[in-house]
């Protein structure tokens, strides 16, 4: 029988081996000892980095701290009103609240006139909606209402919850629909914190995810511990490689010349490693000291990783990305005046406020982000590196300058 393929490149499917994020899960276990919530966290990084397979191992973490856990992803249509987003936390929450059983004439707050006196009621997710509808106020005033109202009815020894919502990058407030999710999530949060309330908000996005919060919400940037999650270090990549092959089913010994040579080409970044092991794996089958074919895993790379993004963008804006491909700092943070000079070779050099606008076009497009200090970055992993590959845009962009190295 073939043995089959053990790596997983894929979004949030759980790698054969979790590699390295020791510091980032030291960081949450302290947080899980908070009594008085004065911290959450926020769990960024570019893409494919792995913070949704962490946060996923995060969840035994709080489980076994007596912590319960609630959440889910946020999809824009959760993010597009106020009344979405409520739902989908009482939708949660009352996964668990389900089991509750209270009566009537405990529930001050419900309201019910049409129910008999002390009737029993289970806290599903109907009479949650309905506590919610029946509160005045703001949807920020019906939702610490409900979560009140809840925390109100759990035991003492299990009263602590999660809120983990994944892909948090999606939620906005939107001044033009006159609705204001994520102000309403930091409030509610805010609020029942301050009333001792152990409820803990982690929010798992890209990088525009915490300037977005704190353009909110100032005190968000006290409100939450940001953990940036970067590629894995060297030991680390190299357990992501070497582990999944060291149950006794795989004859597999790769050398650690092609170790070194996969942690070269994924730069680290965990989504890379999995897809070129996965590509590496069935010669490895067959004999591990083969040689690896890995410009033509690069091409199937660029293929399926990045040549949709590149697709996307116009000619004018591949140039622009291209003179930042060259820029020295491309593969950290750069600012609006590095491109402005480095473009001045070119026959249409571009000036600042054309970047600044075409920045902010590619940041809509997911390709780069501006952090907090104003500078931007890619936010796709080694973005500049394919850039460099495409020789020929390349070639056009800078007739005079030699083509870039293949990765
Ligand atoms: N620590 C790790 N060790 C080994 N492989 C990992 C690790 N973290 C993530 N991976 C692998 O990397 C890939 C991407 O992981 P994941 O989907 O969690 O990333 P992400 O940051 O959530 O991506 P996105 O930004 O697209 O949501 C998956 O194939 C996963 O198995
Ligand atoms: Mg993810």
């Amino acid at each position: 029988m073939a043995l089959s393929n053990p790596y997983r490149p894929g979004a949030g499917h759980r790698p054969p081996y979790l590699a390295g994020r020791e510091r980032e899960k030291a960081e949450f276990e302290r947080l899980l000892d908070q009594d008085v919530i004065l911290e959450n966290m926020v769990l960024t990084g570019l893409r494919g980095v792995g913070k949704t397979v962490l946060s996923e191992e995060f969840r035994p973490m709080a489980s076994k701290n007596g912590w319960i856990w609630a959440g889910s992803d946020l999809s824009e249509t959760v993010s597009v009103s106020e009344d979405n987003l409520a739902l989908r936390i009482l939708t949660d929450i009352s996964v668990f609240t389900s089991s509750i059983v209270v009566e009537e004439h405990q529930r001050p707050i419900v309201g019910f006139t049409s129910f008999p006196e002390k009737v029993s009621v289970k806290l599903g997710f109907d009479v949650l909606k309905q506590i919610y509808e029946n509160i005045p106020g703001l949807t920020s005033d019906k939702l610490k209402g409900v979560l009140e109202f809840v925390y109100s009815f759990l035991p003492a020894e299990r009263n602590r919850i999660i809120f983990a919502y994944d892909e948090a990058q999606n939620l906005s407030d939107n001044a033009a629909k006159d609705q204001y999710p994520l102000s309403v999530l930091l409030d509610v949060f805010q609020s029942i914190q301050r009333k001792n309330i152990p409820f803990m908000l982690v929010l798992v996005g890209l990088p525009t995810l915490f300037p977005k919060l704190v353009e909110a919400r100032t005190y968000a940037e006290r409100m939450f511990r940001v953990v940036f999650l970067d590629q894995l270090d060297a030991d680390s990549s190299k357990k992501a490689i070497v582990k999944p092959l060291e149950s006794s089913e795989y004859p597999i010994k790769p050398t650690d010349e092609s170790i070194l040579l996969i942690c070269d080409v994924s730069g680290g970044y965990p989504y890379f490693i999995q897809f070129i092991c996965r590509e590496i794996f069935d010669i490895w089958i067959q004999n591990d000291k083969a040689s690896i074919p890995i410009d033509d895993i690069v091409v199937k790379l660029d293929t399926d990783f990045f040549a949709g993004r590149w697709a996307r963008v116009s000619d004018r804006q591949r140039e622009l990305l291209c003179v930042i491909a060259k820029l020295n700092n491309s593969d950290s943070e750069f600012s609006v005046q590095d491109i402005v000079s480095e473009s001045q070779s070119l026959s249409k050099p571009f000036g600042s406020s054309h970047v600044n606008q075409m920045l902010s076009k590619l940041a809509e497009r997911g390709l780069i982000y501006k952090n907090r200090h104003g500078k931007y970055s890619f936010a796709v992993p080694l973005f500049g590196r394919f850039l460099r590959r495409q020789e020929e845009f390349m070639q056009e962009v800078y007739p005079s300058k030699p083509p870039g190295r293949l990765f």
